[in-house]
């Protein structure tokens, strides 16, 4: 097998501040872990350095990361120029209570890469833009409903946390608001129209929803969902927290050809550091136009903060067609590479371009996830317990074919699922 662990740098210990790392997080956390999406059954181990495609857990082992904090950082850990720009933007001064030159700065070069849209908001997380954006929504047309596939995650907001079913806590006020779809579901989509259609707010879509399964979904499909909120007036927001790494445009308009009138993205364009965005045109973005009258507030103690606004316009120049082609091949190599390895054992790897969603064919699909990511983790790769992984700009053709071979051991090594009747496993 080939050796990918050539050239790593060393990572200097302190043992005394990590031990029993693991275990003291049982002490401060509820559940013993930091975010119930980090949830593995058992204390997560801790990393303590990340240096391009790899991390470094407390107890000094290596693994290749395939989560990159759940899709964030496009170019892996502590890329060199976008490191820098975060640490000039800190020496300046972490965050001012004006504009800053960073952020007018990268709204430039984000708003250059979706020429549909004439202006853009910034939060600190992709959970702060989908909720904003629902609310520029229903302001706009004056309605409460909104319509998205279940499940499809979309953040924490209240509205938006129903799609994906977890509504504990949600008022019941808030969950009847919300119409569900299942994905590529024609049918149901027309009947919610037909039924609710001068109640829709928007159509929440993110096209390639994780939650279910990561297929894209059928041009038709979004077709109709694009054409049926046009002829009701409700407005189409397309969240690309995840999908706006696929393509330097983003997914939806690529690969869809669709003009969404509020698109929201985060994650990799914020350089590894909290983001959120919303963009749209001048008459949509303007209910945050605080000359308005009925304009929405929008706030954010940290919004556009220049260290964010500076790792992460450094993380897109490094990102333009030719790498995001690059890494999309990348991510292509490696999904066929899982299928063919995986499939025997019931697992299936969905995605498209650089993003892989691996999905076991089990009752228990959570607890089958968990269960290979600690097989993985033995086996030096660093998976995210959802299954939601993706390859890194300084991975090449050599790491994506080690990496399938160490795959294709866990595979063999956890076997078919027992509720599986189609596997070959052990
Ligand atoms: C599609 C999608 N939308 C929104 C969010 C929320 O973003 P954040 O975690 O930055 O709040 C996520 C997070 O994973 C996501 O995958």
């Amino acid at each position: 097998m080939t050796r990918i662990e050539e050239d790593a740098p060393v990572v200097a210990m302190d043992a005394r501040d990590w031990a029993d790392i693991r275990e003291r997080q049982a002490l401060v956390y509820p559940g013993g872990v930091g975010r119930s999406s980090g949830y593995l059954g058992r204390p997560a181990p801790t990393l303590v350095r990340g240096k391009g495609y790899y991390v470094w857990d407390a107890e000094g082992s290596q693994k290749v990361d395939l989560s990159n904090n759940f899709t964030t950082l496009v170019h892996g850990h502590a890329h060199r120029e976008v490191t820098a720009a975060a640490v000039r933007a800190l020496e300046n001064g972490a965050c001012f209570g004006l504009p800053n030159s960073d952020e007018v700065r990268h709204a430039e070069v984000l708003l250059e890469r979706v020429p549909w849209c004439d202006y853009v908001r910034y939060t600190s997380t992709g959970t702060e833009a989908t909720m904003t954006a629902v609310r520029m929504a229903r302001a706009i047309s004056g309605r409460d409903k909104i319509l998205g596939l279940s499940p499809s995650y979309h953040g924490m907001g209240d509205a938006l946390l129903s799609m994906i079913g977890m509504t504990a806590g949600v008022p019941r006020g808030v969950s009847d608001d919300v119409l569900l779809v299942a994905p590529d579901d024609r049918h149901a989509l027309v009947e919610a129209f037909a039924q609710h259609g001068d109640t829709i707010a928007a159509v929440v879509l993110d096209l390639m929803p994780m939650s279910a399964g990561g297929r894209p979904l059928s041009p038709a499909f979004v077709a109709s969902v694009a054409s049926l909120a046009q002829q009701h007036g409700a407005l189409l927001v397309v969240d690309e927290v995840i999908s706006f790494r696929l393509a330097v445009q983003g997914f939806a308009n690529a690969v869809y050809g669709l003009l969404p009138d509020l698109l929201v993205t985060g994650k990799a364009i914020g350089g590894g550091l909290p983001i959120g965005a919303i963009l749209g045109r001048r008459d949509v973005m303007g209910i945050l136009d605080s000359s308005k009258p009925r304009s929405i507030f929008h706030g954010g103690t940290f919004t556009g903060n220049p260290v964010t606004m500076s790792a992460g316009y450094a993380a897109m120049k490094l990102f333009q067609v030719d790498e995001v082609g690059r890494l999309n091949a990348l991510g292509e190599r490696l999904r066929n590479g899982l299928s063919k390895t995986g499939e025997p054992f019931g697992w299936t790897a969905n995605g498209y371009g650089s993003v892989v969603r691996l999905e076991p064919r089990s009752q228990e699909p959570d607890e089958r996830l968990r269960q290979l990511f600690w097989i993985a983790f033995e086996e030096g790769v660093a998976l995210a317990p959802s299954g939601t992984l993706c390859v890194s700009t300084p991975m090449d053709d050599t790491v994506i074919d080690s990496l399938v071979e160490r795959m294709s051991r866990c595979f063999h090594r956890l076997g078919s699922s027992p509720e599986s009747t189609d596997g070959l496993g052990e």
